[in-house]
């Protein structure tokens, strides 16, 4: 669609968990006429010009895994890779079929580009400068007013996909990027006041989800008791990101969801452990009126962290509701 590419020697490339996302131009050249000169003299001079255009490039070559496989566990990583870019590919040709999303990364093109070990499905995204988490981890927190406005963009194209009957299944700060205005004081620093939904590599169709999990410090509680993605699940890691951005933290300790995520089998002490990993931290905080943090933020804020961080999937807020309540901020 947008002609020939180069990749940008001043932009260093990404590491992701399955893929290497690279930075570069997208080249367009076109022929431009122009009238010189006047009555009999009159010329058309025709010259060629090259439109560029800064764009994202995410080739499904096994990411950051490469580095500690083993080699038959690399040939599962590298077929995990690939399968993981052709989801993503389905899923943002049908995506494109209903227009475009302002709060969903902009999907330009794809191309198989060669490699020693075979070709490589590269898809071809609008270039954003940031993800954000490492927005924060270089800037730090974000004011809640920057904060609301980051999360309805994201209810938004949640709630886009949701009405096509798509579920991300892997919604995470690192997902989202954000761009903005340069700030006057620090030439590298902008504000980020625009926030677009990535990484479709886990998404699947509401009428075929296949058993697979996004990070576990993202991941709904029935996740980890062996129910598949939902639209609820979505919804859970939307809370998860809110809280992480208004309170600088996870709200569940990470390393026993890390542990809960690797168990295979459950016996019902272990259904236990998890209902109350889930409840508890939850629970002190929503009960207790004399946590700082939690009283600083306004009452709609808090019910709706506690709409979306509820631990039946059948009572949590959908995206219609979320949306109605953030449709203010
Ligand atoms: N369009 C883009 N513009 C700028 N940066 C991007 C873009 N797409 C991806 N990135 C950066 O590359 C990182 C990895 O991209 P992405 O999440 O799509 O790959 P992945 O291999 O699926 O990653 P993971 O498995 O770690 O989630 C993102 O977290 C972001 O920092
Ligand atoms: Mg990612």
């Amino acid at each position: 669609m947008l002609g020939s590419y180069a990749l940008s020697a001043s932009h260093p490339h990404i590491l992701g968990g399955f893929s290497t996302v690279y930075f570069g131009y997208s080249c367009r050249q076109h022929e431009e006429e122009k009238q010189e000169g006047e009555g009999e003299s009159k010329i058309l001079k025709r010259r060629w010009s090259i439109d560029t255009t800064l764009v994202a490039f995410k080739v499904a070559n096994g990411g950051n895994g490469n580095f500690k496989l083993t080699s038959s566990a690399l040939s599962d990583h590298m077929k995990t890779s690939n399968r993981l870019a052709n989801q993503e590919f389905k899923i943002l040709n049908y995506l494109q079929c209903y227009g475009r999303c302002p709060f969903l990364i902009q999907y330009y093109d794809s191309f198989l580009a060669k490699s020693k070990t075979g070709e490589k499905i590269c898809l071809v995204f609008e270039y954003l400068p940031l993800d954000l988490f490492t927005y924060i981890e270089k800037y730090g927190r974000l004011n809640e007013k920057t904060i609301k406005s980051l999360f309805k963009q994201l209810i938004q194209g949640v709630y886009h996909m949701h009405s096509l009957h798509v579920l991300h299944c892997d919604l995470k700060l690192e997902n989202l990027l954000v761009g903005g205005t340069k700030s006057d004081n620090d030439s590298k620093r902008f504000e980020p006041t625009q926030l677009k939904i990535t990484d479709f590599g886990l998404s699947s169709f509401e009428s075929e989800i296949k058993p697979c999990r996004g990070s576990p410090v993202y991941a709904a509680p029935e996740l980890f008791l062996g129910e598949k993605n939902s639209t609820a699940s979505d919804i859970w890691a939307c809370g998860v990101i809110l809280f992480a951005l208004l309170f600088n933290s996870f709200p569940f300790n990470t390393e026993m969801l890390e542990y809960f995520f690797c168990m295979k089998t459950f016996k019902e002490k272990d259904i236990q452990k998890i209902k109350q990993h889930f409840q508890t931290p939850l629970e002190n905080l929503f009960n207790d009126d004399d946590q700082n943090s939690w009283t600083s933020i306004s009452i709609q804020t808090q019910n709706l962290l506690r709409g979306m961080l509820e631990f039946d999937p059948k009572k949590r807020w959908n995206v219609k509701k979320i949306r109605q309540e953030v449709v203010g901020w």
